[in-house]
């Protein structure tokens, strides 16, 4: 599998005469690994500002689930943008937020209906799920895990744990967080054949033993599927019996599906997978195709604080919640068995790809959720963080746009709506860039 394709010299004048620029005006804690500068994209595609063409491997973040600008997506924006722009949930009522609201009671991830309390991004969503956590439980106290990630806003900042710089100068954090393994059979942590066992094993036997009352426990916040901390699908022990053990204690459980809901691991929400249902879920990324918009989900009969208690002024704009109601529909309605036959074909061919590539340490996910753990010695697992970087690079110069997660892993969180030539090019140019890179590095 080679695409055999010059590799260009990018950044091209444009771009580069907009990063400079950028680098005046804007904040320099943005991550940027390539100076990719969007003009306009359709599906999978994406052109930069000098005319060159990219296939677009991350929909900006695992958020544009419908491909970029996606006509039906595009249509229901505009003819709301005729209507009305804004008008604060928190304040009136709009019947494009209730139908979304509706629209998520029905297909939720467990039996009991559920109430919606719509953000304006992920972080805003974990925030409200901590706060709601707080004020129903009455307890103050929360666990979380090494190599999370839920936001950079000082709540949801006490939860993250996925990189030390996103921390780094920002201590003291909320209080009342402790952080315990994530069950990782790659790179386990803890003794143990079972990950999932042995991190609930130390839960119940060490932690709740020595340090945290367990009744003084509010909430767990998981992902179902660690994303931003390497793409990590726990062993299907784990879910279960994280749920067991919240209902020994009367903790809840807060499921962060913002990177891994909405359809792209081949169910609606990741969590779906293992059959456990949380009592809390969070959304934002790819609710909506782009449009900012996140939500906090409960169960209705958790859901029961007072007028005032929550709100914001953007939350539920309507642009975005139409965008979401075509979002889901179009999911519904065949992308989601995309996610599932396309992320398929996609793991299988990454696999295949391990025989040539001694680089390839772990190909792992579900659906188009992806990691590819990049390694310089696959028997001793040694991770290859600058090698991985150098693959992001090879890849951006033969006009492949990829992210990485964790140290050393590779991110695919392409558009549901990816079909196979695009797949296969796709893959086919990142088989050429692991061939440059691994010849640089190795
Ligand atoms: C699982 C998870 N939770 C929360 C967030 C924070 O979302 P946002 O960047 O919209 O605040 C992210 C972002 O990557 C995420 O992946």
């Amino acid at each position: 599998m080679s695409y055999k394709k010059k590799p260009l010299n990018l950044p091209g004048p444009k771009a580069k005469a907009f990063v400079e620029q950028d680098s005046t005006y804007i904040s320099p804690s943005y991550t940027r690994s390539y100076p990719f500068v969007m003009d306009h994209g359709r599906g999978s595609e994406v052109w930069d500002v000098d005319g060159n063409r990219f296939i677009d491997f991350n929909a900006g973040i695992a958020v544009v689930a419908t491909g970029h600008s996606h006509p039906e997506v595009v249509k229901v924006i505009q003819k709301q943008a005729e209507k009305f722009i804004h008008m604060a949930g928190t304040d009136f009522y709009y019947p494009q937020e209730i139908e979304l609201a509706e629209k998520l009671n029905e297909i939720r991830p467990m039996k009991e209906a559920v109430k919606v309390f719509f953000t304006n991004s992920g972080t805003e969503s974990v925030e409200s799920a901590i706060k709601l956590a707080r004020y129903v439980t009455g307890r103050p106290r929360f666990l979380a895990f090494i190599g999370g990630f839920h936001g950079r806003t000082m709540g949801s900042l006490a939860f993250t744990a996925s990189k030390p710089t996103q921390r780094a100068g920002f201590f003291p954090m909320m209080p009342g967080v402790t952080h315990v393994p994530f069950p990782n059979p790659y790179r386990p942590l803890l003794q143990g054949e079972d990950q999932g066992e042995a991190v609930i094993n130390y839960i119940e036997d060490v932690l709740f033993h020595t340090m945290i009352p367990a009744n003084e426990v509010a909430a767990i916040l998981v992902e179902p599927i660690q994303g931003e901390g390497g793409y990590v699908v726990p062993p299907d022990s784990f879910l279960p019996a994280l749920r067991a053990l919240c209902d020994r204690h009367g903790i809840l459980l807060i499921a962060d599906e913002v990177q891994s809901g909405m359809g792209r691991t081949g169910k609606m929400y990741a969590i779906e997978h293992w059959g456990v249902e949380p009592d809390i879920y969070t959304m934002a990324k790819g609710i909506a195709s782009g449009m900012p918009l996140g939500a906090m989900v409960a169960r209705k009969s958790i859901m029961t604080w007072p007028p005032g208690a929550h709100g914001n002024t953007f939350g539920g704009n309507p642009l975005s919640c139409v965008a979401s109601l075509k979002t889901i529909d179009l999911i519904q309605n065949s992308l989601m068995d995309n996610a599932a036959k396309m992320g398929k074909y996609a793991m299988e061919k990454l696999g295949a790809m391990q025989a040539e590539h001694p680089s390839i340490g772990q190909v792992r996910g579900k659906g188009l959720m992806i990691g590819v753990e990049i390694v310089l010695d696959r028997e001793k697992k040694t991770p290859g963080p600058a090698l991985r970087n150098r693959i992001v690079e090879e890849a951006f110069q033969r006009e492949l746009l990829l992210l990485g997660c964790g140290a050393n892993t590779l991110r695919f969180s392409p558009a549901l709506t990816i079909t196979k030539p695009i797949m296969d090019e796709a893959l086919a140019i990142l088989d050429d860039a692991l061939t440059a890179a691994e010849k640089a590095v190795l």
